[in-house]
């Protein structure tokens, strides 16, 4: 018997760079500072209520948009926070995850030829994602070494097959958090177009230094015409869990639930039960900026006494460092040499670009307990 030859629908890839980091980390025991998840278990009140909802019986298929209670729940959320009504039964929608969101965002709008900006670097679901609907993905690259938007190769990038924009704030891998000045000055460029947006706030409470996330759903000029998708995997210490949900108008998340409904159709019952009941208490996602803010001033803190050059970091929990003065080697092989032989895991910048972008730069992740960051950090003082 042979197995019939696959022509691949994503030919260039390949392995992630998140899953060679790890492995290499795991093989020669490295701290592991690569892929972006916490060392440390969520807050238990929250498994209990998961054990609660299945031993209640919570076990069977949910509506397909998600539990009305959890929609009901981030509705009244996002009102509270971003100041914009979403309808829980017409315009919130429980995905599998914020990557499953983004893929099926893209699916329901993108159409063989058109166009998807990206801003680079950025995470690297999106590019295979436009390319898996047949789209055409147009990078613009932030501003080298700040990372902010650069608005005037955004709308020179702009054309008439563009379709979306995709953006993403707080912003893995930079840490940088987009103001409303910036979120404003997009609202304007897009005003005369019909370019959807793609808003990944999968990071929306980790803002630090008293600054507030700024959502798009908050600039009604944007809100109308994007997908706004947040995860709870990163705000509630459960990134296995992989539940996410999209806020977007009426008309978008008819279009989405389309796609939703024969993709993944449903998402895990006793889990959308738990989560509803866990919001109820808005203190874990107020008190998170404190907790990541702490976190991030150790971390940094520490590597201040070594040749790292430390980035801004505004918000996410990564920490992005300049190693120039310590090695001219690129980004990969850095990274490498730094698992094997500092004893530290961490990402090149260089695979959130396409063909990659050497800035000696390399992305560290501080979500780890105290105990770990003090074991790297120990590691790199010989740096
Ligand atoms: C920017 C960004 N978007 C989306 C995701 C995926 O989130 P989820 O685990 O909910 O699919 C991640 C996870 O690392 C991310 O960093």
């Amino acid at each position: 018997m042979t197995t019939p030859q696959l022509t691949s629908r994503l030919p260039s890839v390949g392995t992630t760079i998140f899953t060679v980091m790890s492995a290499l980390a795991t093989k020669t025991g490295a701290v592991n500072l690569g892929q972006g998840f916490p060392d440390f278990d969520c807050d238990p009140a929250l498994p209990a209520m998961v054990a609660e909802a299945m031993r209640q019986g919570l076990n069977q298929y949910p509506p397909m948009a998600g539990v009305p209670a959890l929609r009901q729940a981030v509705a009244a959320k996002i009102e509270a926070l971003y100041g914009c009504h979403y309808d829980a039964d017409t315009e919130i929608t429980v995905t599998a995850g914020a990557t499953q969101a983004i893929l099926t965002a893209i699916l329901c709008c993108v159409h063989p030829g058109d166009e998807v900006i990206v801003l680079e670097p950025c995470y690297d679901s999106y590019a295979p994602n436009i390319e898996l609907a047949g789209g055409r993905v147009v990078r613009v690259p932030l501003t080298p070494g700040r990372f902010r938007p650069d608005f005037a190769r955004i709308a020179a990038a702009l054309s008439p097959k563009t379709r979306a924009i995709i953006v993403n704030t707080p912003h893995n891998p930079t840490g940088t958090v987009w103001t409303r000045a910036e979120w404003q000055a997009l609202a304007d460029l897009l005003a005369p177009t019909q370019v959807l947006l793609i808003a990944d706030e999968v990071y929306e409470h980790m803002v630090y230094d008293g600054q507030a996330h700024v959502s798009a759903s908050s600039l009604p000029a944007l809100a109308e015409r994007a997908f706004v998708v947040s995860s709870f995997g990163k705000t509630f210490h459960v990134t296995g869990w992989k539940v996410g949900t999209v806020a977007a108008p009426a008309p978008l998340t008819a279009e989405f639930r389309k796609v939703h409904q024969f993709n993944v159709f449903t998402v895990n019952t006793p889990v959308q039960h738990a989560l509803a009941r866990y919001l109820a208490d808005p203190a874990p996602y107020r008190d998170l900026p404190a907790f990541y803010q702490a976190k991030r001033d150790l971390f940094r803190a520490g590597l201040a006494a070594t040749r790292l050059r430390l980035l801004p970091c505004e918000g996410t929990y990564f920490q992005t460092v300049d190693y120039s003065a310590v090695s001219d080697l690129d980004e990969g092989p850095f990274c490498q040499w730094l698992t094997t032989e500092v004893g530290v895991a961490a990402i090149p910048i260089s695979a959130f670009y396409d063909g990659g972008f050497e800035q000696r730069l390399a992305r560290l992740c501080f979500a780890k307990r105290d105990e770990t960051l003090h074991s790297a950090l120990q590691r790199l003082a010989r740096l």
